[in-house]
């Protein structure tokens, strides 16, 4: 167990880069290998669940390289994907788990997927049951629908059309995935419309998909299966995940000022700036521009003082990941956040309300939470007590923002595992002492 301490960070200021996406690179190394051709990736996440995802793909007979500064996917076409020797280990990753169930369930092979405690606590039952109606044939070691699992895939799964009861972007993307290898159309309904990285990258490889918004605020995805995959050249942005913690720590230490260059701004993944700038906060977006399909600029984020809100549930699936950060956020605020429509948190990595609430509640801060919502009773800025142990609980998200409650508190707060924090930001530690956080091993 890798503790470390946080202590209050005096300015936070400069330039930096954050690592790139998760989302989109766990897409471009699974989709350059069943397209045609080589595909090259500028800017791959080489966080351990990104290296999950490469590491599974070696072993089902893609040839996946580092060569200077660039990822290269010698893609094996649909349908090539081999049998591996042995079980696949997706560590912590959720993404890399569920996508690549979809994926088999495109191939004639049988696979063992395994993954570490976190993982193995999550629920598959959303992803099977889709897959099984594909076709799809899972055995579970312990009868539940929690990994050790096998997925055994075919060749031709049969095309669906499938209403997701979650808003769920993994579900949504294993379904395009096995639908890839489906003849005829698969279709997707999505309650809310969730990260549309796949629709996106697959276009662009030469998939044919049809999006319509529905008026009731559903959206429907439909692919046209078995289609020509060609390589192409892809550039992964920086994750905006992973900027909403520097972003939220330049908010609450007095004096801050810092820019985060080239962050991906897919505006299904922008809930965390629309919530953040309605407390208050000195946030602007500079060169702002287009790049391969996706939304890309600098963020410009200024000391603010920040006040409560509330977070409607509609806006959940577009900053699914950034609750646990925004709660840090709201203990520096004037008032009461609410986040409501939030159940989806209690099984991310951990439970993210109970480890927040924990959390929170060692560092002094007044929080109450339900099934699905959440409130904590802001502090005001520089009155965050601070100090505690947080437990992380396998979650680098976690880790992360309890870092972030100790940069602007007034006592130093402990996290006692900053191990996690390498499945998608490596190099945080570093990158944040450099911007003035004062963040040290125990
Ligand atoms: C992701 C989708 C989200 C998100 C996860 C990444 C993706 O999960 O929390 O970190 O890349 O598709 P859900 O699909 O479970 O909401």
């Amino acid at each position: 167990m890798a503790k470390l301490v946080s202590n209050m960070a005096s300015t936070l200021s400069g330039t930096t880069l954050v690592p790139g996406d998760k989302s989109i690179s766990h897409r471009a190394l699974m989709l350059g290998a069943v397209a045609v051709g080589e595909t090259r990736i500028q800017g791959l996440l080489e966080g351990e669940d990104v290296l999950a995802t490469a590491a599974a793909m070696r072993a089902m007979g893609v040839d996946v390289k580092k060569m200077d500064n660039q990822w290269i996917v010698n893609g094996v076409g649909l349908g090539g994907l081999t049998q591996p020797d042995g079980p696949l280990d997706m560590g912590n990753s959720g993404t890399a788990a569920r996508l690549l169930m979809g994926l088999i369930a495109g191939h004639e092979i049988s696979v063992t997927l395994i993954g570490d405690k976190s993982l193995s606590s999550r629920p598959m039952k959303r992803v099977m049951e889709p897959l099984e109606q594909m076709g799809a044939v899972f055995e579970s070691e312990n009868h539940n629908a929690q990994l050790p699992l096998t997925i055994r895939g075919r060749a031709q799964p049969i095309p669906i059309s499938y209403d997701l009861p979650v808003a769920s972007a993994q579900v949504k993307s294993a379904i395009i995935l096995a639908g890839l290898s489906a003849s005829g159309i698969t279709t997707v309904v999505e309650p809310h419309p969730t990260r549309d990285h796949t629709e996106k990258m697959l276009t662009a490889l030469g998939a044919e998909i049809k999006i319509c918004n529905r008026a009731d605020g559903a959206r429907e995805i439909s692919l046209n299966g078995q289609p020509e995959l060609s390589a192409i050249e892809i550039t992964v942005p920086g994750d905006i995940s992973s900027a909403a913690f520097p972003m939220v720590a330049a908010l609450v230490v007095a004096g801050s000022q810092i820019t985060l260059k080239n962050i991906g701004l897919n505006p299904l993944r922008t809930g965390i700036i629309d919530s953040l700038k309605e407390m208050g906060a000195n946030i602007k977006i500079i060169n702002h521009h287009v790049h391969a399909g996706e939304e890309v600029g600098d963020i410009v984020v200024r000391q603010s003082p920040l006040k409560g809100i509330v977070v409607p549930s509609s806006r959940a699936p577009s900053m699914i990941d950034e609750y646990p950060v925004l709660a840090v956020g709201a203990a520096f605020a004037t008032g009461t956040t609410r986040f409501e429509g939030v159940g989806e948190l209690r099984v991310k990595e951990s439970d993210r309300l109970a480890a927040v609430e924990a959390g929170l509640k060692a560092a002094g801060v007044v929080v109450r939470s339900g099934s699905d919502w959440m409130e904590i009773d802001g502090c005001g800025d520089g009155f965050v007590p601070g100090q505690g142990l947080v437990e992380t609980h396998l979650d680098h998200r976690i880790a992360m923002a309890f870092l972030v409650l100790g940069m602007g508190a007034k006592n130093p707060v402990s996290i006692d595992d900053g191990a996690p924090i390498e499945t998608s930001f490596p190099g945080f530690v570093e990158l944040m002492n450099g911007l003035g956080a004062n963040i040290k091993a125990l």
